[in-house]
């Protein structure tokens, strides 16, 4: 992509010309088990139709295969993977089962619809397990593997045989199985990183060690647990060393920390092409967002907001110095074009942290243009505000330059400070600084409230009566750092104005809309005396 040959890409390896990349680019299955080790996720329970609709989305995603469950495991989940095997089109539908032959029976029963149907046959290998769950001797494990893998081959020509725990399994027992179970007909040996205990570089050699061992026509396959956050790494340093297979969850979800995820893997094999030029996935990457989304809503399993490829901030700058980036040129602090996995594009969130470049192109961007005084009182106001809450959505922005721009441009009051006191046992108290034209003035009242007082100290500091005829607040959006929004009326004689106030505290937006309607009111009246004086009594 745009970074071949450049930095890091230039240190590490000499460049093969692009065209002969394509050529030589080998097919990677992605076999997604969202389905099967995803739903082993804790809390997690999908019923059959929900199952059914992640399966056509994964379908939709161009996955190779779908690990639709674990038949044996419940009357739920063998109709899941019989519905989706009768039902879903494109992937080549899985079905896990443990090495019994009652198991793998069951197994072909749920999947014979299928166009085609693989059955993934486990058993574990590691001392602990054998000793601790299996209570097996290698012996056992080795036989069962045969006759696991062997029934398994009499439905079906296409066969994944798993050691689980691989990982914690010493290599010559794992080699001996591993050949056992490719005698018997496995045609993909899986080497599942069960406990997530890998480390890249041992995982990749551990992967060439087989090839070289092992011979056969098989296809090896990763399956990488995020125990300890190297799930990616695991199964990408996997890829490297030949695997052809990788097993990957959308949103990483899984048994305990979860397994690879699949959009992570995809999308580090399609930005870094340069270093994995040897495969191709055939993932359409614009459905990624949509699936994680699907996936999120029916397990209930939020994503992480700053979840790689597809979570809401992986696309959002904040601080002034990449949004100037970002916004000059995308490529400065964005590796992906959010696009290309289905998400909306670069977003630039208003915080505390952002510069006025920003906010000026936000603005410009809702089609307000502020230039000039204008946008520095604006700009001002919204580091006031950014400092009081976590992020200033477009709403909240419009609110604030409606309000500063009203009174900038009508040269109105400006309210400098306000101080209140007051609650349940002491009477309330409001203290005022204002200023018009740069002159200032303060005023002191007490009310039947915070807001009453306020009102009634910017009386009092305006020397302007009116009465407050109308009060209406409402939240601009939602949650409890919302901008409250207030529309006052106050009148005096025959001439009735409005003002508007918003903060994040409702007092303050309060005594801004009073302040605001008080300097329309002047305004106001100032022109009617200025009739009056040129049109005579
Ligand atoms: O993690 C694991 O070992 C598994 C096997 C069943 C492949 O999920
Ligand atoms: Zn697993």
């Amino acid at each position: 992509m745009d970074f071949v040959g450049t930095g890091m890409s230039e240190l590490a390896r000499v460049e093969y010309p692009r065209e002969r990349k394509a050529n030589m680019a080998e097919h990677l299955i992605i076999f997604d088990t969202t389905l099967r080790d995803g739903e082993q996720s804790p809390g997690i329970s999908l019923d059959p139709a929900e199952k059914l609709e992640i399966a056509e989305q994964l379908a939709n995603l161009g996955v190779d295969y779908i690990e639709a469950g674990f038949p044996v495991a419940s009357q739920g989940d063998f109709e899941a993977v019989q519905a989706i095997a009768r039902g879903v089109d494109g992937p080549v539908i899985a079905g896990l089962s443990r090495t019994n032959l009652s198991d793998v029976d069951r197994c072909w029963d749920a999947l014979r619809d299928a166009d085609a149907a693989r059955i993934h046959v486990f058993i574990s290998t590691s001392p602990t397990h054998m000793e601790h769950m299996l209570k097996m001797t290698p012996e056992q494990v080795l036989q069962e593997t045969t006759a696991g893998v062997a029934r398994a081959r009499e439905f079906t020509d296409d066969v994944e045989f798993s050691p689980q725990d691989a990982t914690r399994t010493p290599v010559d027992f794992m080699l001996e199985v591993l050949a056992a179970a490719v005698d018997a007909g496995a045609t993909t040996l899986n080497i599942p990183d069960t406990v997530g205990y890998g480390i890249p570089w041992d995982f990749g050699s551990m992967i060439t060690y087989i090839r070289e061992q092992i011979a056969g026509d098989y296809v090896l396959s990763t399956h990488c647990h995020n125990d300890l956050g190297l799930a990616t790494a695991n199964s990408l340093a996997g890829v490297k060393a030949g695997a052809r297979q990788v097993e990957v969850c959308v949103n990483g979800l899984g048994e305990r920390a979860g397994n690879a995820a699949l959009e992570e893997v995809v999308m580090a094999l399609a930005i870094r092409d340069d270093v994995f030029d040897e495969v191709t996935t055939s993932v359409r990457t614009e459905e990624l967002s949509r699936t994680s989304r699907l996936v999120s809503r029916l397990t209930g399993y939020p994503v992480q907001y700053n979840k790689a490829v597809v979570g809401r901030n992986a696309f959002a700058h904040e601080s002034g110095i990449h949004q100037h980036g970002v916004l000059a040129e995308r490529s400065t602090y964005e590796i992906i074009e959010a696009s290309k996995v289905g998400q909306k594009g670069s977003q630039i969130v208003l915080g505390k942290h952002s510069g006025r470049h920003a906010f000026a192109d936000t603005l410009a961007k809702m089609g307000i243009k502020v230039q000039g005084e204008a946008l520095s009182a604006a700009f001002t106001r919204f580091k006031e505000l950014a400092d009081r809450k976590v992020q200033i959505t477009e709403a909240d922005l419009e609110a604030i330059v409606v309000e500063e721009l009203g009174a900038d441009v009508e040269t109105g009051y400006v309210l400098e400070s306000l101080e209140v006191a007051g609650g349940t046992v002491k009477e309330p108290r409001a203290h005022v600084i204002i200023s018009l034209g740069g002159r200032k003035s303060e005023g002191d009242a007490t009310g039947d409230g915070m807001i009453d007082a306020s009102c009634r100290a910017i009386r009092d500091a305006t020397g302007v009566e009116a009465r407050l005829v109308d009060f209406n607040v409402s939240s601009v959006t939602g949650g409890i750092d919302a901008l409250g929004d207030v529309v006052v009326q106050i009148e005096d004689g025959d001439v009735r104005v409005s003002g508007r106030g918003v903060s994040t505290d409702v007092v303050e937006a309060s005594a801004r809309a009073y302040l605001n309607a008080v300097s329309r009111l002047v305004r106001t009246r100032s022109r009617d005396d200025v009739r009056r004086i040129v049109s005579g009594p």
